[in-house]
């Protein structure tokens, strides 16, 4: 591997597997690998189900960061952040995506498959991968995150 490079697992519904195949080989051709945790069609299906698979899979630090994709990325994210050690983001825009890694260290990123054309939901993925986070104050504020619940 190379020194940047991440093995990303990513997962969706149906509202989220067209998104997910076209972002599978983006993700790829910008330099990292990806797991894929299903949905593996189009058929209807839960999005807690897939959430979870990813959400554990980063919140026992199996993987340092994960994505999530359904028709608005509201479900998959408000599932991923029910589990420890989970910060879950949904992004609408490159400056959102890069801001929940800086600011708030963001280890998933929520996307919404149905409401954003493709191209942008490449660009939103690009900028949250290429972001680090900051640390210094922010170091804090996401410590008192977790304090809230203890994990
Ligand atoms: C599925 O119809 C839709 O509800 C789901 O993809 C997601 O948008 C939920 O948050």
């Amino acid at each position: 591997m190379e020194p940047d490079e991440m093995i990303i697992p990513i997962a969706c519904d149906h509202g989220g597997f067209e998104a997910k195949q076209a972002l599978k080989k983006f993700i790829t051709e910008i330099g990292h690998l990806t797991i894929d945790f299903g949905s593996h069609n189009d058929d209807s299906v839960d999005y807690p189900d897939y959430a979870i698979l990813v959400a554990k899979a980063v919140g026992t630090g199996e993987y340092e960061r994960g994505i999530l994709i359904c028709g608005s990325g509201q479900g998959m994210c408000m599932t991923a952040n029910k589990v420890d050690n989970v910060r879950a983001a949904l992004a609408w825009s490159p400056e959102s995506a890069a801001l929940s890694v800086q600011h708030n260290n963001a280890n998933i990123l929520c996307l919404p498959g149905r409401l954003l054309p493709v191209e942008e939901l490449k660009a939103i993925t690009k900028a949250w991968l290429d972001s680090s986070f900051e640390g210094g104050r922010h170091e804090r504020r996401v410590g008192k995150i977790h304090q809230l619940t203890n994990h």
